[in-house]
């Protein structure tokens, strides 16, 4: 469903991705490990066209998608849940989700029961303005309002950063509903123990170069990954 071949990517003169190649097949979960700098912002905004690769290939669903522009990448049904939520504040949480919505106007309504039923918070308070909802809910919103446009590729970047237990288990459950219903999951997660636990397989990203990647049953196994990682990369 995805393949990124040596992709480069730079903000100016700085290179970011030094040549990455993921493969992720229809229906997988999958996560994008590192520390914070390694490229995995950068990466999910390769594929999603906000940055222009310098060289290299993606192919999303048998198409080249590295040169196409960001709204036809995502009528091709690749969506990202940004890192920080990045929900519309002012706007109410029906507002940011008809946002969300692009030109799906027949489906609208099915569309906004479907996110309803995945988070009933959001319909609890459908008027609220986004930017009084709590940290969890602000990311129920940045998922449901991904889901408008009925993706078939979803990347998430970084989605239980900074929320409560209980709040990051609600939102992991919504999620393996989202898998079980087939989509496809591009997931960017620093916490290993949550990355493993969540994807099939996994991709280590540092300093802009996949070092390690594996299924993440190998990887757990693997007792040195979690020495690899710190090691590499000293997280604060
Ligand atoms: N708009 C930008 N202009 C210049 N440099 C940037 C820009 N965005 C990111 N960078 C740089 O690119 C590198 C990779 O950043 P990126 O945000 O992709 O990392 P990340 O792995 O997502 O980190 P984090 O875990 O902190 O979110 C960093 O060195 C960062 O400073
Ligand atoms: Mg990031």
């Amino acid at each position: 469903m995805l393949r990124l071949s040596e992709v480069h990517a730079s903000y100016g003169a700085a290179t970011v991705l030094h040549g990455v190649s993921i493969e992720m097949g229809a229906g997988e979960t999958v996560a994008l490990l590192g520390p914070n700098g390694a490229g995995k912002s950068t990466l999910l905004a390769a594929v999603t066209g906000t940055i222009r690769s310098r060289s290299g290939s993606i192919v999303f669903d048998g198409a080249e998608i590295v040169r196409a522009p960001a709204h036809r990448i995502v009528q091709a049904g690749v969506r990202l849940v940004p890192e920080g939520r990045l929900v519309f504040s002012p706007f109410s949480v029906e507002d940011n989700l008809r946002l969300g919505a692009l030109r799906l106007e027949g489906e609208l309504s099915e569309r906004f029961d479907y996110v309803y039923r995945l988070f009933p918070r959001l319909a609890e308070r459908k008027k609220q303005p986004a930017g009084t909802l709590s940290g969890g809910e602000q990311q129920m919103l940045a998922i449901g309002r991904a889901l408008m446009s009925r993706p078939r590729l979803l990347l998430l970047d970084e989605p239980f950063l900074g929320l409560a237990p209980l709040v990051v288990h609600q939102i992991r459950s919504a999620l393996e509903k989202l898998r079980a219903s087939g989509l496809t999951l591009l997931i960017v997660e620093q916490k290993l123990d949550i990355a493993l636990a969540f994807a099939s397989r996994a991709y280590v990203l540092i300093k802009g170069a996949v070092v390690l990647h594996d299924t993440t049953a190998d990887l757990v196994r693997r007792a040195n990954l979690a020495d690899l990682y710190l090691s590499l990369a000293p997280r604060g």
